[in-house]
Parts: structure tokens; C-alpha cells; sequence
């Protein structure tokens, strides 16, 4: 006998076919997972926002995923890298006004240099900040020996998405060679666990080619991983990817960001304790996207506080939001957001991911 939605929300444990169908639930059921998985934030993990000033210090990137704008494979984008200098004054801003964490990300290099660099980085980082700030990086797959030297120099965090858990479907999106392949990025997530990260990963939604049991296979996929954090939002096409000829073929824009806010809030009731990320992705389709996403279970936030005049060069997707703002006019108008959407922000508080904590025994 097939089961309400009102049965499925009452089961402690959910089995793929309960996902498949919570995920393809009209606006009745909808409302009752959103109902439920704000609930269980308030409960479990509170009304608190967390920040991680997000700094895209570079567009440069080895790698040619065909949904990404700044793949290595598009000529039409201005490759930047900033300054170590200019990168620590974003620290140092993230600290004074109190967010407490900051997220590097670039696109994604392999070369010593770049290695030693982040190293230097990290540890410049804890210095000029009494040794408080805390640090999430988001640089791509590396060698374990990698990510060791990098959770040594103060890393604690990674986010490295898995884009697909499906192989099959990571393989439409990726090109088909070592640099791309599935096993290796499971492998990443496999060590940066091991080495002691809080591990985040997440996908993108309504991909050409992608199910809705794809889906529900990735929400299973982050429950059986035991994954720490989870950042994922719908996909936004851009003109100059490959994956762009496959545009007739997406779901249309709102429906992809609706898609994303159920995925968040299933995930909010699957996995009680973790850290959600508003992926600002979300924001591209619709203004309120992110505050939304608080709404039904999202609970951290990554402010951009990259130097503007980059800004605009580091666009893995179209109508990316506040790319003409300073990073002040950033924080200034989203604390009033986030108050709307019935949260607090949580200043100088790193914000852990509870799983993480009960995962380690903390
Ligand atoms: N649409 C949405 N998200 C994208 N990302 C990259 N390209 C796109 C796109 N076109 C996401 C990927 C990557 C993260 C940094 O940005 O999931 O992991
Ligand atoms: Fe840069 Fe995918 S295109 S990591």
C-alpha cells in the first residue's frame, strides 16, 4: 500500500523508495516537509546562522567540467588570482566583523607551488587572527598527503561536492579522463574524512540527465557517508559550457530551485545534526533564495567577502548575485534577511557541525 506523506514524516528512518516519494510530493506534501524540517532545525541544530566569509581568491582551474564557467576549456573568462596580501585583509575582515570562519576557494591547481602557497596561507591566517579564525577550504581534489599538510596547518573544514553520486550521471557532466574520473572523488571525500576533516559535499539540481531518483540516490548517499556538511543547489546553466546544449532539456529555473529547497529540507529531516549550507546558487534564481533555504533547514551562510574588483571574473554560473556590491553592503543588508526569515546571525561562534562532534567522539 503506498503511504502518506504524513505516515513517511513520522518514521525515524527513511528507505529510498520514502525519499523517491517525498521528492515528487505536490504542494501539500511540500508543505508539510518544509513544516517538519523547520521543526527539527529548531530543535536540533537551532535558529542560528552561522557566516563563513567566502573568498574566491582565484578562477584559474586545471579542470574542464562541462558545467562550469570557469573551466580551463573557456577562453572567453579573465583568469585572476589575488594577492596574498589582498587575501588576508579578507581574513582579517572576516574576523573584526565577527563571522568567525572563513571559506577559501579557488579553482582547482595541483602544482607545489599552489601547494605551498595555500600552506603559507593557512597558517598566516591563524596568525593574524590570535589563532581564532576558523578555516574551511574548498580546493579540489589532492593527493592525501595534501590535505594532511593542510588540516596541519589549520584547515579544519573541507568542501569537495561530489557534483552526482550517480557515476553514470558524473560521467555525462565530466570529461572522461583521469582528471575527471568518479573513483578519484570518492576517494578525496574517502581521505579527508580519515585525516579528521569535518567533510562537506553536496550536488547540483535539475542537471540535464539527472532523475529523481538521482536524488533521492545523493540524500541516501550523504546519509550512508556520514557526511558532516552538505552545500548543494540547482544548477544554473552558462552559455559557454558544454552543457549548455542541453539546455531544452532542464526543468525550468523555478522548478529547479523548488526541487532544491525539498532536497534541503528531506536532507534537514534525514540527517538531524549536520551543518546546511544556503548555497548561493540559490540566490541566482530567486532573491530570497537563500533566506529561503533557512526556512526549510539551511543553517550556515557564506557571505562573499572576495575584493570586488574580482568579483565579477569568478562566475561558474550566470546572474551570480551581488557581484557589483562591496562586501559590506553584503553583510549589512543580509542580517536583516536572515532576521526576517526567523533566524539570529551567531557571531563569533565557529558553528561545528554537531555530527561531526558526535562522529569523533568530541
Ligand atoms: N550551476 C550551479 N552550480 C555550479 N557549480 C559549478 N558550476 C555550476 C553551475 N553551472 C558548483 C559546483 C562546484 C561549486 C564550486 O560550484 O557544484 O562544486
Ligand atoms: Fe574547475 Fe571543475 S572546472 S574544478
Amino acid at each position: 500500500m503506498v503511504k502518506t506523506i504524513d505516515e513517511i514524516l513520522e518514521q525515524s528512518h527513511f528507505s529510498r523508495e520514502d525519499v523517491i516519494q517525498l521528492l515528487q510530493t505536490d504542494i501539500v506534501g511540500r508543505n508539510k516537509i518544509y513544516t517538519r524540517a523547520a521543526q527539527i532545525k529548531t530543535q536540533y541544530v537551532g535558529n542560528k546562522v552561522f557566516y563563513r566569509g567566502l573568498v574566491e581568491f582565484s578562477n584559474k582551474c586545471v579542470k574542464d567540467c562541462y558545467y562550469c564557467g570557469i573551466r580551463a576549456g573557456n577562453s572567453n573568462t579573465i583568469r585572476y588570482d589575488i594577492s596574498d596580501e589582498a587575501i588576508l585583509y579578507a581574513v582579517k575582515y572576516a574576523y573584526d566583523n565577527k563571522y568567525a570562519s572563513v571559506v577559501f576557494q579557488s579553482g582547482e591547481r595541483e602544482d607545489k607551488a599552489f601547494i605551498k602557497r595555500i600552506t603559507n596561507l593557512l597558517h598566516k591566517s591563524k596568525e593574524i587572527t590570535n589563532n581564532e579564525i576558523g578555516i574551511t577550504i574548498s580546493l579540489g581534489e589532492q593527493t592525501k598527503e595534501v590535505y594532511k599538510e593542510w588540516f596541519d596547518a589549520g584547515a579544519h573544514r573541507y568542501l569537495l561536492r561530489i557534483e552526482s553520486s550517480n557515476k553514470e550521471l558524473f560521467e555525462k557532466i565530466h570529461p572522461n579522463n583521469d582528471r575527471h574520473s568518479f573513483e578519484r572523488r570518492m576517494q578525496a571525500l574517502r581521505d579527508l574524512q580519515e585525516i579528521g576533516y569535518q567533510t562537506g559535499t553536496g550536488v547540483m539540481i535539475g542537471l540535464p540527465f539527472q532523475t529523481i531518483e538521482h536524488l533521492a540516490d545523493d540524500l541516501l548517499f550523504f546519509r550512508d557517508f556520514s557526511i558532516d556538511m552538505v552545500g548543494m543547489g540547482p544548477y544554473v546553466e552558462h552559455s559557454e559550457t558544454p552543457l549548455y546544449q542541453y539546455k531544452d532539456l532542464l526543468l525550468p529555473q523555478v522548478e529547479r530551485f523548488n526541487l532544491a529547497l525539498k532536497m534541503i529540507a528531506i536532507l534537514r529531516i534525514m540527517m538531524k545534526d549536520i551543518n546546511i549550507a544556503a548555497a548561493t546558487a540559490l540566490q541566482a534564481i530567486d532573491k530570497a533564495g537563500r533566506e529561503k533555504a533557512l526556512k526549510v533547514g539551511a543553517n550556515i551562510i557564506m557571505p562573499n567577502i572576495t575584493p570586488t574588483e574580482n568579483r565579477s571574473n569568478y562566475l561558474l554560473y550566470e546572474n551570480k548575485p551581488c557581484i557589483d556590491e562591496s562586501a559590506d553592503d553584503c553583510s549589512s543588508c543580509l542580517e536583516a534577511r536572515i532576521s526576517i526569515a526567523g533566524d539570529t546571525v551567531a557571531y563569533n561562534e565557529w558553528g561545528d557541525s554537531w555530527h561531526y562532534k558526535k562522529r569523533v567522539n568530541l
